[in-house]
């Protein structure tokens, strides 16, 4: 069912409360999810966004709740990804010569998905579509976060429909983010941050001072997922600067694997070491073969220094370890400190796999990491003691 915003914006999107798995196997959803789109009803009726395709059917039958489909005179696809897009052949069976207005990218994408010649109206930034009272002006973001992404802003109204930026993976039964737990809701959204539009925070600066520099009043951002930012609406804006500007906490988050304890005991020793030297410093161990690995790269965006650790084996490190030092590689962290630990029994290869894949990850590595043969004995433990108190003070 439909949910009135104004007088004239309709929230007709899909609540997911069981969505836990998302990218595929990509990003944990442990909030679900939702995917909005909104109708606006002017002299001229738009749809903005639709849903993911398996809410295909139940999106357009409440729709028809809304309004005949007959009478939508655009649609807008703000991004082609396949939440947002999914229902649009169910949509379009339906009302096959709708114009579908989207950036010249989202073309691409959009014919690459569902192999249809729909009737695209390209966009480019300023371009202006005339509701009635009304108007709606587009601004394209590219890489926030695809090629293909774009804004639009509703005149009168002064909403923005932000589609992924904005977003968190969170679903509610309130609209609003002044209606829902406040550091719930930020958990989200900074983990939305961190695992998706990390890569792109250069691009994030340079597109909200775009926006920030046409001066238009803003009552509401709506996402495309997750709640509405209604009370306040810029707050969220003003953390996305401070996110995108190589953010971190006073916080050193210690990641590890470990075979049969021992790489565990030297990241608790180091832990030690560190707490010993500044107790005012967040510490927090994870393991990576035990934590969620989206909720692990959280962790690591929030801090100003990361140590990894992995027993060797086969000449290298565990596949936990590995499967999260190719994330950091993609999504370019800046800023950050690392080094990376691990006990061993011949070889010993896993730290300076680690330092290498560190420094190629573009972090800043603060020396050449510490390793322990074999269970590390109180004389090996006091030394990752030590070794904790120098990652401290940041050498
Ligand atoms: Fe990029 Fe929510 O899709």
């Amino acid at each position: 069912m439909g949910k009135a915003l104004t007088s004239k914006v309709t929230w007709v999107g899909k609540v997911d409360w069981e969505l836990r798995r998302f990218h595929g196997d990509e990003y944990s959803t442990w909030k679900g999810s939702s995917y909005n789109s909104y109708l606006i009803k002017d002299e001229k009726v738009a749809l903005v966004d639709t849903v993911w395709q398996p809410f295909d059917k139940e999106f357009v039958n409440n729709l028809r709740e809304e309004i005949n489909l007959e009478d939508i005179d655009y649609i807008i696809a703000n991004h082609a990804e396949n939440d947002h897009s999914g229902a649009l052949p169910e949509l379009m069976s339906y009302i096959p010569d709708t114009p579908i207005y989207c950036t010249n990218n989202a073309v691409k994408s959009l014919k690459g998905y569902y192999h249809r010649d729909w009737n695209f109206i390209t966009v480019k930034t300023g371009d202006v579509l005339e509701l009635g009272n009304t108007k709606l002006v587009f601004v394209e973001a590219p890489m926030l976060h695809w090629p293909d992404s774009m804004f639009c802003y509703l005149t009168g109204e002064n909403i923005l429909f932000s589609n992924d930026a904005f977003g968190q993976h969170y679903a509610t039964e309130s609209l609003y983010n002044n209606m829902v737990d406040t550091a719930e809701l930020y958990a989200e959204a900074i983990k939305y941050y961190a695992n998706i539009l990390t890569p792109f925070s250069p691009l994030v600066i340079k597109k909200i001072n775009e926006v920030l520099g046409l001066e238009l009043p803003v009552d509401m951002i709506c996402p495309a997922h997750g709640v509405i930012w209604k009370e306040d609406p810029t707050q969220i804006i003003h953390a996305y600067l401070k996110w995108a500007d190589s953010y971190q906490e006073n916080q050193i988050s210690i990641v590890y694997d470990t075979m049969w304890g021992a790489t565990r005991r030297m990241a608790e020793a180091i832990a030690l070491g560190i707490r010993n030297w500044d107790p005012d410093i967040t510490v927090k161990l994870m393991n990576a073969s035990k934590e969620d690995k989206n909720d692990i790269i959280t962790e690591i965006f929030k801090s100003k220094t990361v140590l990894f650790g992995s027993s060797t084996i086969n000449r290298g490190i565990l596949h936990s370890i590995g499967g999260l030092l190719t994330m950091i590689k993609g999504l370019r962290f800046t800023g950050k400190n690392a080094a990376a630990f691990g006990s061993y029994g011949w070889g010993g290869e896993s730290v300076g796999y680690i330092s290498k894949a560190l420094d190629d990850a573009g972090f800043h590595v603060l020396n050449d990491g510490i390793k322990a043969l074999w269970m590390p004995d109180e004389t090996e433990l006091s030394k990752c003691e030590d070794y904790g108190g120098l990652i401290a003070k940041g050498r």
